[in-house]
This record gives structure tokens, C-alpha cells and sequence, in this order.
């Protein structure tokens, strides 16, 4: 269908996620870390960030919301496909995402979650553009702003496409 740039290479997002992972353990000193993730797109960022956080006590979840440009709106309105199945109250929280875009699903869990108080609630984000928001998000860790271009690869998909690809590339016409 369409060229294909690389705009983060697999190097630089590597190096980048051993930062990230160096600056979430000086902030969670001691204690499990339960790192939230949102399918599909976080897989292989939350696979390379846990391995990259050097304490046994990190705990794995996921959940699901539905699809991009189906019942999710600017509007907020999110449906969640597939919930936690563990307690988070009182627990340190670190919500995992690939990409945040217009914030909306990040600003629905991050409601839906406070209300099952965590100890504390925090996001990751491997990429943001923040050209694109229309709910402002506080986001504690960002791998890399990017520009408002299409972006496939590492976990990011064009109709399912592209996701296996280890670099993060443009897709343009
Ligand atoms: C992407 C990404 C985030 C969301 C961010 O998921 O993984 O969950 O969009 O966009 P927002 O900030 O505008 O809400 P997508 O819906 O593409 O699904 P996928 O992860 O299964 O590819």
C-alpha cells in the first residue's frame, strides 16, 4: 500500500526503554510494581520494558478496550472488552501504552483504575504526539514525542499489519 520510513530505530528505542526502566526503579524504590498494559498495541513495549526493570516483583495485566475509530470517541467514551482480574488497591500502579494520541483512552482508565485506589498511578507511554490531544493526560514517562505522522511497527498496526516490525516507522502514501 504505502512507503514505509524508519522514524525510530530499533537501537534508539532499546537504549531509550533502558532509560525509562533506570528512572521507573529509582522511583519505585522497593516493593511489586504492577505494570497495566492495553492490547494490543503495548505488547512488545510492555515485553522489553519488564525485562528491562531488574527486580523479580513485576507483576504483568492486561486490558482491552475496543477498537480505534469504532465505539471509541472524542468524546470519551471508551468500552472496555477486557477488565483486570487482580486487586490493585493499594498497590503501585504504572498503566503501559504504546502510543498516546488524543488521550481519551488513557484519560477513561486512568479514571476507571483511581477508583480502585492504587497506591499510586502512574503512565508510560513508549511514543506521544502531542499534536493530536483533546484530553490533556498527565504522563509521568515518555519514550519519544513524535510528530503527528502514521506510525506502524513495534506493536503499532495498520489494519493489523506492521506490528511485528522492531523499529518504528512512517507509513505515507
Ligand atoms: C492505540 C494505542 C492506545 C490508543 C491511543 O490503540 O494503543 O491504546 O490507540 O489513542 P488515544 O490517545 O487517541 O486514545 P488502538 O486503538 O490503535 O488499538 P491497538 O492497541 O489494538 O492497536
Amino acid at each position: 500500500m504505502a512507503a514505509e520510513r524508519v522514524l525510530i530505530s530499533s537501537e534508539q528505542i532499546q537504549k531509550r526503554i533502558r532509560e525509562m526502566a533506570a528512572e521507573i526503579e529509582s522511583d519505585y524504590p522497593e516493593g511489586p510494581i504492577y505494570l497495566v498494559s492495553i492490547l494490543k498495541g503495548a505488547f512488545i513495549f510492555l515485553a522489553d520494558l519488564a525485562r528491562a526493570l531488574k527486580r523479580p516483583t513485576v507483576r504483568i495485566e492486561f486490558m482491552a478496550i475496543s477498537s480505534y475509530g469504532m465505539e471509541k470517541t472524542s468524546s470519551g467514551q471508551v468500552k472496555l472488552t477486557r477488565d483486570l482480574d487482580v486487586n490493585i488497591e493499594g498497590h503501585d500502579v504504572l498503566l503501559v501504552e504504546d502510543i498516546i494520541d488524543s488521550g481519551v483512552t488513557l484519560t477513561y482508565l486512568k479514571g476507571l483504575l483511581e477508583q480502585r485506589r492504587p497506591r499510586s498511578l502512574e503512565i508510560a507511554t513508549l511514543l506521544d504526539k502531542p499534536e493530536r490531544r483533546i484530553k490533556p493526560v498527565k504522563v509521568k514517562y515518555i519514550g519519544f514525542q513524535i510528530p503527528d505522522e502514521f506510525v506502524v511497527g513495534y506493536g503499532l498496526d495498520y489494519a493489523e499489519d506492521y506490528r511485528n516490525l522492531s523499529d518504528i516507522r512512517v507509513l505515507s502514501n
